[in-house]
């Protein structure tokens, strides 16, 4: 009887749900014969085990409805109210099975969405690959055609017809094995002389002019070749001592460096002038030597000049029958319906880049020449072989 009021005062000294007083338990010493319930009350921070036996039934509940997902725990807040509102169960009613599966829909629409985009990100970059290729190969195939162009001019100076052949700028470039196409194509032209308005050569190679050489005995072979000077035979010259000037006239080429030649053709006499000073350079080298030239006949005056942009203000006062030049690429890359994208001395859109123009009472005709010498290539831009007819009807 002793050890069962022993054993009650025990039990009753024992609470139930006190944490301080549980912590007091834990760190006692248990005794022999007394209560077990020190591992029992455990039960706050520990095992499945303890709390299947102390957890309080509103707990289970809380424990029950905690969310495995993060979308789930968003909305675990409701939900538990939901379901301790519902008696504690977790209960997945239609209604809420049909909210997730609307989440999931939403979900996979936004990817749907991001998809599409991409899609058409790539289906654009694919026809510019595709525009650019096309244009790259149109480049590349047409850089080697030779387009010709050809022009009347009238003028009562002369009595008979004269057909010039204009080349320009081609920079070393060769068409067919020695140029063979090119002079080809001039010689069927039947021209009565051939004018180079300059740029044949390329300034950075001062001793490779071979080529130029070749062309020019070839096409002298075909009418008298009048080759004035441009920036890229004239720097050679200055900067690097080229010899391509000397090498060119000891061949009996009639190569114009500041020099006039006055010939007949088909009866007609007409004076050629060969203009190789820049604008920039025009009055301190060139004006001297041109306005003697210019009056000192009173035939037809033909002049090559490399320089169209001299028409921007430098001899647009002279009485010019016709100048031919070059020097503008036509603008390099030729945009349908514009014209001419960029020209170095005369920035984007150059004006004088391509044809022909009456300025003041001179006439010009500026060719789109044959090569290129920066890195950009000629685009929609076809090397051209120009054709001049001087007629008197
Ligand atoms: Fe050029």
């Amino acid at each position: 009887m002793a050890d069962n009021e022993e054993k009650l005062n025990v039990d009753q000294d024992v609470p139930e749900n006190d944490d301080a007083e549980n912590t007091e338990l834990d760190t006692a010493e248990p005794t022999d014969g007394d209560y077990t319930g020190a591992g029992e009350m455990s039960f706050t921070d520990e095992t499945d085990s303890a709390e299947g036996e102390l957890i309080p039934e509103d707990m289970e509940i809380i424990d029950a409805d905690v969310p495995e997902t993060e979308d789930e725990g968003e909305e675990s807040d409701g939900e538990s109210e939901n379901d301790a509102q519902d008696g504690g169960e977790n209960v997945h009613t239609d209604e809420e099975v049909a909210r997730r599966r609307k989440r999931i829909v939403g979900a996979g629409g936004k990817k749907g969405k991001k998809g599409k985009v991409v899609k058409i990100l790539v289906s654009i970059l694919l026809i510019i690959a595709v525009l650019l290729g096309i244009v790259g190969i149109t480049a590349i195939i047409d850089s080697n055609r030779l387009e010709k162009t050809f022009y009347q001019v009238k003028s009562n100076k002369v009595t008979s017809n004269i057909r010039i052949v204009c080349l320009s700028d081609m920079h070393l470039k060769e068409f067919g094995k020695d140029n063979e196409y090119l002079v080809h194509e001039v010689d069927k032209l039947s021209p009565d002389i051939i004018a180079l308005v300059g740029d044949m050569n390329m300034e950075d190679q001062p001793d490779n002019y071979g080529a130029v050489l070749n062309l020019c005995l070839k096409l002298n072979e075909i009418a008298p070749v009048y080759y004035s000077l441009g920036n890229h035979e004239i720097d050679a010259i200055l900067f690097s001592k080229s010899n391509i000037y000397k090498d060119i006239k000891a061949a009996g080429i009639k190569i114009m460096n500041n020099e006039t030649d006055t010939v007949t053709i088909n009866g007609t006499t007409i004076d050629i002038i060969g203009l190789t000073q820049n604008p920039t350079e025009f009055e301190r080298y060139g004006k001297a030597f041109f306005d003697k030239a210019m009056s000192a006949t009173d035939n037809f005056k033909l002049v090559l000049n490399h320089y169209p942009e001299q028409f921007f203000g430098t001899l647009d006062d002279y009485n010019i029958d016709l100048a031919l030049a070059g020097h503008a690429h036509g603008g390099q890359v030729r945009l349908p319906w514009i014209g001419g994208l960029y020209s170095a001395d005369q920035g984007f859109f150059p004006k004088l880049c391509d044809g022909y123009h009456e300025i003041g009472n001179s006439r010009l005709l500026i060719t789109r020449g044959l090569g290129k010498s920066g890195l950009v290539p000629r685009i929609f831009n076809k090397p051209e072989i120009m054709v001049v007819d001087i007629g008197w009807y």
